[in-house]
């Protein structure tokens, strides 16, 4: 099997050790509100707060070829022109090695004796990119040659700067200064930001026009210039503006130098926005470029960094007789958690950034995998999200992060909706202990003056569901549950309308998820025993009508929702079965199994046992457990999306990552350690998959893997922003290395084959350091640990 790269666990970076990867493989940058993607040629681009509109690099996404647009550098050194990221000109180098870090990336070329090292970082509290450029000359000869770097600006819309060419070629306006270049597009009294590309030394010659620097007929990989050898010294007026300085410089053998390049954003108050008419005021740029003007402020500002992630990632770790466990759980879940906090599902190589803002469902699931790193933002989330609903306790699938905002393209009425907010909430408090964010004040869909509590809005979280069952009890799945492509009443027989919005016939519709039924009973309970907390106190009667609503549910499902051998997944408008070996394709599906063994319907009676088992023989081949079995094979106009995808994937019988750990968890809780460790490493990237065949970044989660009825099964797809990071976090630190955070301490209930002996977690919890060993015995059961402040060493036979 071809590897293109290693894990340096000691470093916790990927090294990517041949450019050409199957695809792109990306790292992210960015904390706080400027983020950026970048591959391992470079490639990517970056934003401030919003990746549709402050978008700052161009990118074009689906270009010929992959992965055009990016910060490039170009070297030209004798005749021989080449970039240490080996793109765009893919002149083989001598060398090459890129490394993704924690929020930096370090690329490496040499070529004839010169060697490039590039670190690409967005300190902490900037909003920029720092580029560091380490030169070396490591032949034994003087050197000479040329240094070009290159961006292209987007005009800030990433939507319409792509769309919108009547506008947009006449707009674009820069300022150059003798060592930087201001993107200052539209910015005049309506805009007040701009961006600049600015270097700790002066330019030898520059370029601000695309055409002038790469020529009307030459692509990235031959910038007519650069060449040459020379700059033109063109300004940009309207077209496509570009910042492309040149560094004429000689380096005697065995020498060195570094230039520093900032890549930053900067939005002005409107008082203060200009020096003179219609020049930009760059106090706030010049101050930036100050901050990184030697060599010695960088490395200051990655330390930095450094310290960031590793305060982070030093919160929960596992030392275990797995490395590839260990390097999961300690390194790369928790990271793709905090990316997929920070992005949502909106940019990725997958996600174009201008199509999608923050998802109702996925923002609240994300929170499960942050809540012990970011407790804060974790906080702030949650109440935006609330701010979000809707009096009679639906909401906007979706809100906009820089207004925070619902929405209203994108519509409503997916019945699982309200329920994640409990699920969100409940996790939060047990992390922190936090009860007084139940009595924070938060209005519905955004107006002032109709505030009530977050615990009021669980109240009607939960009764959305109890005011919309269907004919057996079950919840309505209106619009879809978390299967956006189970379209139950949609009924779309035009190709150019979407599911996600398209006029729903509701009027009776008998359409009923027992998915939602699961995720009511689990989130019912969670939410009941959050009410009888002591430092919430909820009126018993009502915490009572909780119970009984959960109880009468649980009915229901067994009643109606069990097929024989498995959990139902739905009834469809008309009250047919979905998901039953009564029917032709579609005969079972994951959620249902899931959601319902998570909820330990019928555990007594052995349903759980069986459904799981169920999984087991139908859904599961070696990559995963695929969502659906049989696929559909044509379109059902009762159905909707899913059946719009050929076998194998995405919904029709992909291996969609986000629900295998529902299984996994529900395994563990049944206490089947085998099934429970088989399943996370089919869908866990580092246990060694063929990364020809993977395809997507081999240190990351990907949405989807194709399924057994697709053309290549195991070829991953979306990678990055995904809610299987944050439940196959939830699932390994709770369910399988046990440790359940609770109100008041944390439980330890692991589920791992007995042969992996022992292992120790070290765990901050709120303001206590927890270090244990767990040893598996076989005995079995769990242990409380309840909280207290300090440190506690702990040693546990289990
Ligand atoms: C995808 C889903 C996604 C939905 C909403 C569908 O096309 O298959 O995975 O949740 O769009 O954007
Ligand atoms: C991706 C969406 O972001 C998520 O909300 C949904 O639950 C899954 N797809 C499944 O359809």
């Amino acid at each position: 099997m071809k590897e293109f790269g290693h894990f340096d666990d000691k470093a916790r970076e990927y090294v990517v050790t041949e450019p050409a990867t199957p695809w792109p493989w990306i790292n992210y940058m960015g904390t706080e509100d400027f983020f950026s993607l970048i591959s391992n040629t470079a490639g990517g681009y970056c934003f401030c707060r919003d990746a549709k509109f402050r978008r700052i690099l161009r990118y074009r996404y689906n270009g010929v070829p992959m992965d055009a647009g990016g910060r490039y550098f170009y070297l030209k050194d004798g005749d021989t022109v080449w970039n240490p990221g080996w793109k765009p000109c893919k002149t083989p180098l001598d060398f090459y090695e890129c490394r993704h870090g924690m929020g930096y990336t370090r690329i490496t070329g040499e070529k004839n004796g010169l060697r490039a090292e590039v670190l690409f970082f967005v300190p902490v509290g900037y909003r920029c990119e720092i580029h560091r450029v380490r030169l070396t000359n490591t032949s034994s000869a003087h050197k000479s040659f040329q240094l070009y770097g290159l961006l292209e600006w987007c005009l800030w819309n990433a939507s319409t700067d792509m769309e919108n060419f009547q506008r947009n070629l006449s707009t674009g306006e820069v300022e150059v200064e003798p060592d930087a270049i201001y993107h200052k597009t539209e910015y005049r009294e309506r805009r007040d930001h701009y961006a600049f590309y600015g270097v700790n030394r002066h330019f030898d010659g520059f370029d601000t026009d695309r055409e002038t620097f790469i020529g009307m007929y030459n692509g990235f990989d031959a910038p007519q210039q650069v060449l040459a050898g020379t700059s033109g010294g063109s300004v940009a007026h309207g077209w496509s503006p570009v910042a492309a300085p040149r560094f004429d410089i000689t380096l005697e053998a065995g020498a060195s130098e570094e230039l520093v390049f900032v890549l930053g954003y900067v939005e002005n108050p409107p008082e203060a926005k200009f020096t003179a008419p219609g020049v930009i005021n760059k106090a706030p740029a010049r101050a930036m470029l100050q901050a990184f003007a030697t060599p010695a402020q960088v490395d200051a500002a990655f330390t930095a960094l450094k310290a960031f992630w590793d305060d982070l990632l030093s919160r929960f770790s596992v030392a275990s007789v797995v490395p590839e466990l260990d390097r999961t759980v300690n390194i790369w879940n928790q990271y793709q958690c905090m990316i997929t906090f920070f992005m949502s599902r909106s940019a990725s190589y997958f996600e174009s950034g201008i199509g999608r803002g923050m998802g109702f469902r996925d923002s609240n699931q994300d929170l499960a995998g942050i809540v012990h790193l970011i407790p804060d933002r974790a906080r702030q989330r949650i109440l935006d999200i609330a701010a979000t609903q809707f009096p009679d306790g639906g909401c906007y699938h979706q809100y906009q992060p820089l207004t925070k905002r619902g929405n209203n393209d994108i519509g409503g009425g997916f019945n699982d909706d309200p329920l994640w907010l409990i699920f969100g909430t409940v996790a939060y408090i047990k992390e922190t202990g936090d009860f007084g964010i139940l009595q924070e004040p938060v209005p519905f869909d955004n107006k002032p003056g109709t505030e009530v509590s977050l615990l009021d809005h669980l109240k009607i979280s939960f009764k959305h569901v109890t005011d919309n069952l269907g004919p057996h009890g079950l919840p309505l799945i209106g619009r879809a549950d978390w299967n956006d492509c189970l379209n139950l009443n949609c009924f779309s027989d035009n190709p150019d309308e979407s599911f996600q919005t398209t006029e729903n016939k509701t009027e009776g519709s008998q359409a009923e998820s027992l998915m939602i039924a699961g995720l009511f009973v689990a989130e019912g309970r969670d939410f009941a025993q959050l009410l009888e907390h002591p430092r919430v106190a909820a009126d018993p009667a009502y915490v009572a009508e909780v119970r009984a609503a959960v109880a009468a549910m649980e009915t229901a499902v067994k009643k109606d929702g069990w097929d024989g051998e498995w959990f139902l997944r739905a009834y469809d408008f008309y009250g047919n079965k979905i998901g039953s070996h009564t029917c032709e394709e579609g005969k079972i599906f994951i959620e249902s199994q899931g959601w319902c063994t998570m909820a330990r319907i019928g555990a007594e009676e052995g349903l759980c046992d069986k459904a799981l088992d169920s999984a087991v023989k139908y859904l599961e081949c070696e990559h995963g457990l695929v969502l659906n079995a049989p696929a559909y094979t044509r379109y059902l106009k009762e159905y909707g999306e899913i059946s719009s995808y050929p076998q194998g994937y995405k919904e029709n019988a992909g291996i969609f990552c986000h629900n295998n750990p529902w299984v996994i968890i529900g395994e563990a809780m049944a206490g089947r350690a085998e099934n429970a460790w088989r399943h996370y490493c089919q869908i866990t990237p580092s246990f060694g998959k063929d990364q020809s065949l993977r395809k997507v970044e081999p240190y990351v989660f990907c949405q989807m893997v194709a399924g057994r009825d697709a053309a290549r099964p195991g070829e991953g797809k979306n990678s990055w922003l995904t809610g299987t990071a944050a439940w196959t976090w939830k699932c390994v630190s709770e369910f399988i290395l046990g440790v359940k955070p609770q109100y008041d301490g944390l439980l330890i209930e692991p589920c791992l084959p007995l042969r992996y002996g022992q292992y120790r977690i070290q765990r901050r919890f709120r303001d206590a350091d927890y270090d244990i060993t767990i040893r598996l015995t076989g005995a079995g059961g769990s242990r409380f640990i309840p909280y207290r402040p300090g440190r506690q060493v702990i040693d546990i036979e289990i």
